[in-house]
């Protein structure tokens, strides 16, 4: 069985895992305090799932899952995460996480900003421009008229495989924005942003999309 670690358990982090419960992942989440104030996800999500420190939650990973405000991504322990895939949902919000220069000069991506703070990991994103709540209503069987499509970007072959199974069995096509250099094409703003998509409409979107408004 493949243990999930999810590295914030809030409105992603926490929706997603009890989906991965739910479709046979062993799940190990995890916040920026301590196991107990997770009590309450880990009883909703059952089975096997338990809470663990962040740091342990990496460790026990086969793969990771990293869903926390984009400010806080460099407090990660990147040594519990060498060799690993680390799915990732983050966005920028310079409300919430300040101005950060290497997006607002385009010369990174948040997802760029990640890998780079994880170099020895094998980054990719995922979910970041579907909202929370539409995660576990919004899903469809292969092949069902109109699914929607939800992005994945890597410079990692084997973590685009893995986030396209893992999109497949929670309902969802995937649509490959990668290189991550080029994955500001999903970010806030863009037209791919939250709407609902299919593949060919997401891939319309991604080649629309003007990077200006990403740090706007
Ligand atoms: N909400 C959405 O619909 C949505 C959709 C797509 C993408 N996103 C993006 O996904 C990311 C997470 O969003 P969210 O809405 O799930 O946020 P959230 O509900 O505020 O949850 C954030 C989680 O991260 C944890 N955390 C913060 N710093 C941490 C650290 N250093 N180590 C371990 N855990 C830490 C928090 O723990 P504490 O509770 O202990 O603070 C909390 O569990 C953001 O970048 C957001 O923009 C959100």
């Amino acid at each position: 069985m493949t243990t999930l670690g999810f590295i914030g358990a809030g409105h992603i982090g926490g929706t997603v895992a009890k989906l991965a419960a739910q479709h046979g992942y062993d799940v190990v989440v995890s916040n920026s305090r301590s196991p107990e104030t997770l009590a309450d996800l880990v009883a909703e999500i059952g089975g096997t799932a338990r809470a663990a420190w962040a740091a342990e939650a990496s460790a026990a990973a086969d793969v990771a899952f990293v869903s926390i405000p984009l400010k806080n991504i460099w407090q990660l322990d990147p040594a519990p995460l060498v060799g690993k895939i680390v799915l990732e949902t983050n966005n920028y919000y310079p409300a919430r996480d300040g101005r950060i220069e290497a997006i607002d000069n385009e010369s990174d991506t948040t997802t760029g900003l990640l890998q780079k703070h994880l170099p020895d990991s094998h980054v990719v994103k995922v979910f970041n421009h579907i909202n929370w709540t539409h995660i576990p209503t919004q899903g469809l069987p292969a092949g069902a008229p109109n699914r929607r499509a939800l992005a994945i970007a890597s410079d990692h072959p084997d973590a685009l495989e893995f986030a396209r199974r893992f999109y497949d069995e929670l309902g969802y096509d995937a649509v490959d924005a990668s290189p991550v250099s080029e994955s500001w094409r999903i970010e806030r703003g863009t037209p791919g942003y939250g709407a609902r998509q299919t593949v060919a409409e997401l891939e319309a979107a991604l080649r629309q999309a003007e990077r200006a408004v990403v740090h706007s």
